[in-house]
């Protein structure tokens, strides 16, 4: 074994000065200002990197969230912190009224959540969590508690959210898959009627550049779809849903996670076959309807239509963290995350959120353009497994020093690495420690 290098004294602290600023006692905003309130995917990418600074905060930061679990299983995306004025964020806890809309659907009394969700990343960051201390976790507990509340959130996902009937996930709203306004978006979310202009009051354009962020148009929609959901009680089937589409990035994180469930499983004594046989199920059917041979990569699938979304999204990329992808299949992945759509290592070297030669390519605005850490962090783990480790290598410093340069900035400008959104991203700030961890820095 190498001996672990010091990391430079003065970003590891920035670093974990933005994750202390940013924790509020039970878990990590993602932003003081522009998301004051606790986030799902986010909670999960954050642990990955603070289980470095605290074992235990980690631990803590994902069971805040796991409290926040519905009875039907469902994982919300924002936790929210009652402390926080409703202006501060919309929409706010008085839009979703998760305690009484979603009580049939289970909804938590006493705390309020929203009722959509966001990528199942939650499984791989219980169990990177608890090998950061495996005494300390199994000390409190930690796997036997959450092992059962990732079991349910898992069956609900593939339970009431196989809407298309094919055995994947299907979302029910652009801010599921996290990747908010992507361009492969745009074709579903035009058959939904925004809500008229004036009727809300957008919170984030008062934290950042309006460039950077969704349209007023997009957003209209964006409320449209949830105060539908709301009002038919979060139901899922048999609800007539506007928007309805199965992503390659949420069911890939999903397979990922089911594999990471079966080793939690085995760890607390629990059978993992059934997680493993649930894996083999999801990763045929990922493969059967969302690879596109000519694109080179997954693609959506709107399931109102049954058709392909011909659109290129880094979402396409994510499967690479399936451990059981059939040989050419990873192999054509890497060759279009280094080719002239995502031009990893030639034209940019942190890889896209979207198509550098689409139509809808910015950027600089929200999900259509700019790269983001955790994508990177993602793909970084993906190229590794399917053994592209010099690849990783230059993907992984790449990141971590454009997470630093930038101010740990929520995106940054693929071409040219500046800050887009706000800085002091928690996300960037966990995940820039984990990679510098795993390059064999200690801190
Ligand atoms: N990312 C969304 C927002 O911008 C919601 O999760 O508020």
């Amino acid at each position: 074994m190498t001996s672990a290098r010091p990391a430079s004294a003065t970003w590891v602290s920035d670093a974990r000065r933005v994750l202390d600023e940013n924790w509020t006692g039970s878990s990590t905003v993602p932003s003081r200002s522009l998301y004051p309130h606790q986030w799902s995917w986010d909670s999960a990418f954050i642990a990955i990197g603070s289980r470095h600074l605290s074992a235990r905060r980690a631990q803590r930061e994902l069971e805040t969230l796991l409290a926040a679990q519905w009875g039907d299983g469902r994982i919300p995306h924002i936790v929210f912190n009652l402390s926080v004025p409703q202006g501060a964020y919309f929409p706010s806890p008085d839009f979703w009224r998760s305690s009484t809309a979603g009580a049939s659907a289970g909804a938590p009394a006493g705390i309020e959540t929203s009722g959509i969700v966001q990528p199942p990343v939650h499984a791989l960051a219980a169990l990177l969590v608890h090998q950061a201390d495996p005494a300390a976790s199994a000390r409190h507990g930690f796997l036997a508690r959450t092992y059962p509340r990732l079991t349910a959130w898992h069956r609900y996902l593939t339970g009431a959210r196989d809407l298309g009937g094919h055995g994947l996930v299907s979302v029910v709203h652009p801010w599921e898959p996290g990747m908010d306004n992507s361009p492969c978006w745009d074709a579903p979310l035009a058959r939904v009627e925004p809500v008229e202009p004036g009727t809300f009051q957008r919170a984030d354009l008062g934290h950042g550049t309006a460039a950077d962020r969704p349209t007023d148009l997009d957003y209209g929609r964006y409320v449209r779809l949830a105060a539908d959901y709301r009002d038919g009680g979060y139901r899922d089937a048999g609800a007539g849903h506007t928007f309805v589409v199965e992503d390659p990035g949420v069911n890939a994180l999903l397979i990922a996670s089911e594999h990471a469930l079966a080793e939690i499983a085995a760890l607390t004594g629990a059978d993992p076959s059934p997680h493993r046989a649930r894996a083999a199920r999801l990763t045929a059917a990922l493969t059967a309807r969302l690879w596109d041979p000519a694109a080179g990569l997954f693609l959506s699938r709107d399931v109102r239509g049954d058709v392909l979304i011909p659109e290129l999204s880094a979402a396409g990329l994510l499967p690479l963290l399936v451990p059981d992808l059939p040989r050419e299949t990873a192999a054509t992945l890497v060759r279009t995350a280094c080719g002239a759509h995502f031009g990893l290592g030639s034209s940019v070297r942190l890889v896209p959120s979207y198509d550098l030669q689409g139509p809808a390519f910015d950027p600089s605005r929200y999900w259509r353009g700019p790269a983001w850490l955790n994508v990177n962090w993602l793909l970084e783990r993906g190229l590794r497994l399917h053994g592209e480790a010099s690849r990783a290598d230059a993907l992984r410093t790449a990141a971590l020093e454009t997470a630093v340069s930038s101010g740990f900035a929520e995106y940054v400008d693929p071409h040219t690495g500046q800050p887009r959104g706000i800085r002091d991203f928690s996300w960037t700030a966990a995940l820039a420690l984990d990679l510098a961890v795993a390059a064999g820095h200690a801190f």
